[in-house]
């Protein structure tokens, strides 16, 4: 049995190393090493460049590496076999930092201190609002977005979710699909953006949804955090957002084209915090241990958790 380790944008050799150390009785090999087409039956994959998969008559399934499988789903050639994503909780958890950083951030206008700071400037403002004054939308109650619901309640923040089919989460107020979004929006001063990225999410992120948030918040605008996927976002409407006060600020994980172009005005824009699409990154011990795991568990007739649904796209 081979393993093909698809990966790209990332480096590879520590994940090599990692499936060869679990794995040590079966082949493991990268792209661009050779290989028999025959002799691979699984596939751990991270950006595989479009078509890798086809014409590979024995594989039995694709393990993605990310939480997200639009990489994988994304392949018009994609051979019709399982494709399995990664639910972790090192990764759960280091999401969930993320979001409940840059909440608070916002809050507490980290930016604006770190401004005045640097200009040696004590401005003793006292008119805080408390994390309990500020409606927190988070988009996408997944893994991810359950937990920094819940963690962002931890800090007191007023939480409520959306997502696409109804839910009920204790002492969360939620709302789902088209017709409860109007209504999710209009108590959101901080939408968080934890969708993954598939036919009916692209672009969702785009102007005619963000004039749709609270205006009547207390950070003085709406605010956007996306940690989902830059596909999620139209990057010249969140500028015109930010530019005419539809939006007080951005912080994103994830962009339209990534690396983040050198040219992109998001770079040096006063209200937009980037970060390099690292909010939650795949761990090659952990996220490795699952992928051996699910290819023990498929040997073993047992039937593989945390399938995509190819139909659905996540
Ligand atoms: N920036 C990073 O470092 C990083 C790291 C890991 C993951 N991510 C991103 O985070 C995403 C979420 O991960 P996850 O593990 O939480 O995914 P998940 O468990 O599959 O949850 C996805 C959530 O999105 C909702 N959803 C999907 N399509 C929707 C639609 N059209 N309208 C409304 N809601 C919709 C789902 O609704 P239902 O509950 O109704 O199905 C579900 O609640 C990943 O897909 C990936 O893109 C980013």
């Amino acid at each position: 049995m081979t393993l093909l380790v698809a990966i790209t944008g990332w480096e590879v050799a520590p994940w090599v190393e990692r499936f060869r150390r679990l794995l040590p009785d079966r082949r493991v090999v990268a792209l661009g090493e050779p290989y028999e087409p025959d002799e691979i039956l699984y596939a751990a994959a991270w950006k595989h460049p479009p078509g890798t998969f086809a014409g590979l008559p024995n594989l039995r399934a694709i393990f993605s590496l990310g939480a997200g499988v639009d990489h994988l789903v994304g392949d018009p050639a994609l051979p019709d076999v399982p494709v399995v994503r990664v639910v972790d909780e090192d990764l759960t958890n280091r999401m969930s930092e993320y979001v409940v950083l840059h909440c608070l951030a916002h809050l507490r206008q980290a930016r604006l201190y770190d401004g005045l700071q640097r200009e040696r400037r004590w401005w003793d403002d006292r008119h805080q609002p408390a994390a309990r004054d500020v409606r927190v939308g988070v988009m996408g109650l997944g893994v991810l977005g359950l937990d920094a619901a819940r963690k962002l309640q931890v800090m007191g923040f007023d939480v409520a979710g959306w997502s696409r089919s109804p839910k009920s989460v204790e002492g969360l107020p939620t709302f789902a699909g088209e017709t409860g979004l109007d209504a999710f929006l209009a108590r959101t001063d901080i939408l968080v953006c934890l969708l993954p990225l598939t036919p009916d999410t692209r672009g969702i992120l785009r102007e005619s949804l963000l004039t749709r948030l609270a205006r009547d918040g207390r950070l003085g605008g709406p605010v956007l955090v996306n940690a989902g996927r830059g596909g999620l976002q139209v990057e010249a409407d969140i500028l015109r957002c930010l530019d005419a006060g539809v939006l007080k600020a951005a912080t994103l994980d994830v962009f339209e084209t990534e690396p983040l172009p050198a040219a992109s005005p998001l770079w040096g824009h006063p209200a937009v915090t980037v970060t390099p699409h690292n909010a939650a990154m795949s761990a090659p011990d952990a996220v490795g241990a699952q992928v051996a795991d699910g290819i023990f568990t498929m040997e073993s007739g047992m039937p593989l958790r945390h399938r995509v649904d190819p139909a659905r796209g996540y």
